[in-house]
């Protein structure tokens, strides 16, 4: 099997890279600037000549608090690009699987958020998100639109290794603790990935396209899982602090964040049989790998 996944440098996309290896999947990374998603016109000739047989559109326009302030660019990247790529996915016959985000949701419901319950976007990340989600389902009928949350990797730009960077110079990180959501490793992510590319590739079954919720099992504040690195940190004498729960009243940004983003993955697993492991069990794994790195 051949996987194209745009962005090659993203938390997914190297994680889908090293989950190919182990699993003898060919995954060819494209990224800008061979590809790239605010300038369309490459993107058909791009597919073509990688002759995929899944493509999983990976690269977005990822910084929530910068997007507010470039609204046309996120647009570009997250709504116009993502259609783009599904269309070409569509042109050259193959089904795509593409990446979004919690932040589709407004936050207010009381609990895990379904497929099919109300959108409502609270910034400009999300309603671009958003965008692509629409775009990607008119332009390629084998779509399946994956909605995650709270990604981290042992590489990327993510909460892990800001936190454990922290700790390395401070002994207290003041860390929000009334935001709820589920945090969710990039490996895991891209096993599952790997795993109903295979299946929409093996097979046009209507029911496997759609929107899906893929995130870490359980559920957390970012609070919770800062401690869980930190105490996952200390036991192998890496670096630690104190958390100080804050609320996001005290650590203003400029995009609104939903206070609760989880999301239930019912759906996934009934569909697909597909179940993330708990979070902090992959989170233990994230955090012994960057030690390790770190050591050697
Ligand atoms: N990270 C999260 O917490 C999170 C949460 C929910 C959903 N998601 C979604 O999951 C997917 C993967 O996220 P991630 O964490 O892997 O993202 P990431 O680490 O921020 O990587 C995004 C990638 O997109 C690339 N990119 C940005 N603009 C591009 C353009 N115009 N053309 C081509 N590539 C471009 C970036 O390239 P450069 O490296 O060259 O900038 C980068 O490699 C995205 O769709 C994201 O919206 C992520």
């Amino acid at each position: 099997m051949r996987i194209v996944v745009t962005g090659r440098d993203g938390q997914v996309a190297q994680a889908l890279s090293e989950v190919g290896a182990v699993e003898g999947v060919t995954i060819i990374p494209l990224g800008r600037p061979t590809l790239d998603l605010a300038d369309p016109r490459g993107i058909a000739p791009a597919l073509e000549a990688a002759q995929p047989d899944v493509v999983v559109n990976a690269a977005a326009y990822t910084a929530v608090d910068k997007a507010e302030s470039e609204p046309d660019l996120a647009r570009a990247v997250n709504g116009v690009g993502a259609g783009a790529v599904a269309e070409a996915a569509a042109h050259i016959g193959v089904p795509i699987l593409h990446l979004s985000t919690d932040y589709v949701f407004d936050g207010s419901s009381q609990r895990s958020y379904r497929e099919d319950d109300p959108t409502g976007p609270l910034g400009v990340y999300g309603r671009t998100k958003l965008e692509g989600e629409r775009a990607v389902a008119a332009a390629n009928a084998r779509h399946v639109i994956l909605r995650t949350a709270w990604v981290y990797a042992p590489f990327g730009t993510n909460f892990v290794r800001t936190m454990l960077r922290l700790a390395g110079t401070r002994d207290e990180v003041g860390v929000v603790a009334d935001q709820h959501g589920c945090p969710t490793s990039a490996l895991d992510i891209a096993r599952t990935l790997v795993a109903i590319a295979g299946r929409v590739r093996a097979g046009d079954d209507e029911s496997h396209y759609g929107v899906f919720h893929m995130t870490g099992q359980g559920e957390a504040v970012w609070a919770d899982v800062a401690e869980a690195i930190f105490a996952r940190s200390a036991m192998s004498g890496g670096p630690s602090a104190r958390v100080k729960r804050i609320t996001t009243a005290e650590f203003p940004t400029p995009a609104r964040r939903p206070v609760n983003s989880r999301l239930d993955g019912a759906r996934l697993k009934a569909v697909h049989g597909l179940v993330l492991p708990n979070w902090r069990t992959s989170l233990d794994v994230c955090v012994d790998r960057l030690l390790a790195g770190a050591k050697g």
